[in-house]
């Protein structure tokens, strides 16, 4: 052959390979709404910067006649290119090819994606679109499944781990996205689950549709192992692009910053008002957060789980940070099994990705009932305190109302490492709240009390007495539990400031083989 004769060899394989499980199969793919491999991986990174790994890869099975059906590329797209100019790892799960299905080489090009992405200290970015295990090829498939998890396992808390689930994601399959960082599913053309509804019918008896057990809507809201549910998968590339704008490409870097001219001491005079007289009239929390970030920009993420707290990225005069806040609109903003969960999950990533954590108080304390204590309240309770105690990134605090009981210790308290702590003059800081307390502290004198009338007078003076006491932030103020009460619509300059002042923070936890967590 002459060399141009290779060249076109090469040119026709590179063909072959992009064409993946052949036209009627990226036809079918198209018809479901779905994006194939390959362009989603176009669509997803910097233009023109994609360069493919592992092109001529194709599997070695023999078994019920595989080796006369073969595939340039077998069943996985990887490669890097960058997001924004930084650099970012990819693998994308072809549907077209055995159903995405995974054999031994695909594993070996997804685990050679996150080798190099380690080696290189950048984001992993899969997109899951896959029928499972490739069944031909029995225990092999399940020890490439393995091999893939272990290395998520590894570099957990050293690489941003994103996975996006685009299609089928069934079975053992679905641990690998459980173990990376964060999960995106697009509504009606994704599942995930353990097992699926004919499993689940012949064990439980029970009748459920595909989307009602995994759907995104369901994982999204109901389950939390979606932080996100997209309409479609473009916005979900867009997302995900927006995703790591806010987070550096590995815990040894400091998150990207991006310039703004929205000035760091704007006066948000709304924040002056947004409190209501009555304290147990709601707001939105939210309104806060848009107006004290950088361009009132804020990434929320897990927006429709657990929404008694919000969590989700923004900046402050340039600097990314999580910001973490109690919802009053929602159950008052208490703290159950999965408001403590979605939190603590979210400030271990933010700690151990450097990314500077500011939190918006408004808790009552944490949620009573035999429901949450069957369900372990206590120990999930534990783990938002954990994730704030042994936090090392910047914390910076700031309570808007009420902060009662175990929540006052939990939310970024001074006690828990709290950096700067602030309070609004609208703060309330005590052990519970009036109702509690009257109860407990005058219960023999209101029983005595037999004119219903005059009782109801009696509760209400001591409540009335008991909030005059300590429904207020000067006490805390008083012991240095908090380190200034801020007039609200400074709130944007104070925190900002206070992030400044906080950006060469060095602290160290004792050194230990690792943590052990309450789980
Ligand atoms: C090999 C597979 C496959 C698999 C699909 N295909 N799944 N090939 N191994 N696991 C192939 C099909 O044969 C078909 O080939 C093509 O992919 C498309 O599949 P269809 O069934 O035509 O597509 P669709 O109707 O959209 O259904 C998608 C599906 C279904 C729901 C995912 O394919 C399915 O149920 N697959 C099996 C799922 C499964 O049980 N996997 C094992 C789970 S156990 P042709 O040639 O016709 O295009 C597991 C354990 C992991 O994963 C453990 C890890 C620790």
């Amino acid at each position: 052959m002459t060399m141009q004769e290779k060249i076109s060899e090469l040119l026709k394989l590179r063909e072959t390979a992009r064409m993946g499980g052949g036209e009627k199969r990226i036809a079918k793919q198209h018809s479901q709404g779905k994006f194939t491999a390959r362009e989603r991986i176009l669509m997803f990174l910097d233009e023109g910067s994609f360069e493919e790994f592992d092109m001529f890869v194709t599997h070695r099975c023999t078994n019920f006649g595989m080796e006369k059906e073969k595939y340039l590329s077998d069943g996985v797209v990887t490669g890097y290119g960058t997001v924004e100019g930084r650099l970012v790892f990819v693998y994308s799960q072809d549907f077209t090819t055995f159903g995405g299905s995974l054999s031994e080489t695909v594993s070996n090009k997804i685990c050679k994606v996150l080798d190099q992405a380690m080696k290189m200290g950048a984001p992993v970015v899969g997109f899951n679109d896959s029928g499972g295990a490739r069944i031909q090829e029995g225990v092999n498939s399940l020890a490439g499944y393995s091999e893939i998890f272990q290395r998520n396992i590894l570099a957990s808390g050293v690489i941003p781990q994103i996975s996006a689930i685009f299609g089928p994601c069934a079975g053992g399959a679905v641990y690998s996205p459980a173990l990376t960082d964060f999960i995106m599913m697009v509504k009606n053309t994704s599942y995930m689950f353990v097992t699926g509804p004919k499993v689940v019918k012949t064990v439980t008896n029970e009748d459920v549709t595909v989307e009602d057990l995994g759907g995104a809507t369901v994982h999204a809201s109901k389950s939390g192992v979606a932080h996100f549910a997209v309409d479609n998968e473009e916005i979900g590339i867009t997302q995900i692009r927006k995703l790591l704008s806010f987070v550096p490409s590995n815990n040894m870097e400091e998150p990207p910053f991006k310039a703004t001219q929205d000035p760091i001491n704007r006066l948000e005079d709304s924040l002056n008002q947004i409190i209501p007289d009555n304290p147990n009239k709601p707001y939105d929390v939210k309104d806060v957060i848009l107006s004290i970030v950088d361009d009132a920009d804020f990434f929320e993420i897990h927006e429709n789980y657990a929404k008694n707290i919000v969590v989700g990225f923004a900046r402050f005069n340039g600097m990314s940070v999580g910001i973490v806040a109690n919802q009053p609109k929602y159950l008052a903003g208490v703290l159950d099994i999965n408001s403590s969960r979605k939190g603590a999950r979210f400030i271990r990533f933010c700690d151990a990705f450097n990314i500077s954590l500011v939190t918006l108080v408004d808790v009552p304390g944490f949620l009573p009932g035999t429901q949450q204590e069957y369900g372990a309240l206590i120990l999930h309770g534990a783990k938002l305190m954990y994730a704030y105690g042994e936090a090392t990134v910047p914390k910076v605090t700031v309570i808007l109302r009420k902060n009662y009981g175990g929540a006052y210790c939990v939310m970024s308290s001074k006690h828990l490492r709290g950096d700067i702590n602030y309070a609004w003059p609208t703060a309330e800081i005590a052990v519970m709240g009036e109702k509690g307390a009257v109860e407990i502290l005058m219960g023999k004198e209101i029983a005595a009390i037999e004119d219903k009338e005059k009782q109801a007078e009696y509760i209400l003076e001591k409540e009335t007495e008991y909030r005059g006491a300590f429904a207020n932030p000067y006490i805390a103020a008083r012991y240095g539990y908090i380190d200034d009460v801020i007039e609200p619509r400074n709130t944007r300059f104070r925190v900002s400031r206070a992030l400044e002042s906080l950006k060469n923070k060095r602290l160290e936890n004792p050194a230990k083989k690792h943590d052990n967590l309450p789980l």
